[in-house]
């Protein structure tokens, strides 16, 4: 039987990629979003992928959400952490809100799709827990402490959670994307943008495809020894 796939944020942008890697793979991807319904909607009525609502940042709503996959699609395998917000801002101009927003999401996130999934993961002796991290998470990005956190957090938790569900054929590992050419990326001013472009090497903001083709190869059959890595894919901008 079809492994079965949860990616947050699935609908769209790096985690539309995922989605449909994923499935071209042969898995059953269920695609998760927030808000976006008319994204949503078009995503599915395309690419035949369910999709399913919930916030990511919503503990509770996580577990109804899994419970929902799993009674439609089977017990879950995978769960690709790609759910992300971005509220940019200097320090002085950041609130609270915005740090426990992107905090919440971004990392909460996390552990709310792990607290549901990785019992169940553990118990049959088979998962993949794929976090999506960022270079700014490594190397820090002004106007970003939030983000930063977040994302730095993502790849200790990362770390952490490899070491508990490593005897259990259960492997953890990040990816940490570079600059790449989605509705994220394109929110940022255009001339701070061409400034961080052209400290590429590659010479070019990547493209969501080559983040979900790091994804599936992590969870291959054949990348049971792989865990607790980051893999880093950003066109040579930051070599961790
Ligand atoms: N380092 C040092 N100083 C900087 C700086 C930098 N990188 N960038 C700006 N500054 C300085 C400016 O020169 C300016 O100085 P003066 O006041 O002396 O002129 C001051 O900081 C204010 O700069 P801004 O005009 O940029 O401030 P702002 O409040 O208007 O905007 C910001 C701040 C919203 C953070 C804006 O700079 C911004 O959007 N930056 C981009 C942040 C970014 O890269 N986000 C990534 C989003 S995509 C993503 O996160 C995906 C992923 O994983 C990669």
């Amino acid at each position: 039987m079809a492994r079965v796939a949860i990616v947050t944020g699935g609908t769209r942008g790096i985690g539309e990629a995922i989605s449909l890697a994923l499935r071209d793979a042969g898995v059953a991807v269920a695609a998760n979003y927030a808000g976006n319904e008319e994204r949503a909607r078009a995503f599915t009525e395309k690419t035949g992928i369910r999709s399913y609502k919930w916030d990511v940042a919503d503990y509770d709503a996580c577990h109804k959400g899994v419970e929902q996959v799993e009674a439609e699609l089977g017990p879950v395998d995978i769960v690709v952490n790609n759910a992300g917000i971005t509220r940019d801002g200097t320090l002085l101009k950041m609130t609270y809100q915005d740090w426990k927003d992107v905090m919440d999401t971004n990392l909460g996130g996390c552990f709310n799709m792990a607290k549901s999934t990785f019992p169940g993961m553990r118990a049959r002796g088979w998962g993949r827990i794929v976090n999506i991290g960022s270079i700014n998470g490594q190397a820090g990005q002004y106007g970003q402490v939030n983000y930063a956190a977040a994302k730095s957090g993502i790849h200790g938790f990362t770390k952490a959670l490899a070491q508990e569900g490593a005897k259990s054929g259960v492997t953890v590992n990040a990816i940490a994307p570079g600059y790449i050419d989605t509705d994220m990326v394109a929110a940022v001013p255009q001339d701070v943008l061409a400034k961080i472009v052209a400290k590429i090497p590659v010479g070019r903001l990547g493209h969501a495809e080559e983040i979900a083709r790091g994804v599936v190869f992590l969870c291959g059959e054949e990348a049971g020894f792989v865990t607790g890595s980051t893999l880093s894919i950003n066109g040579g901008q930051h070599m961790y």
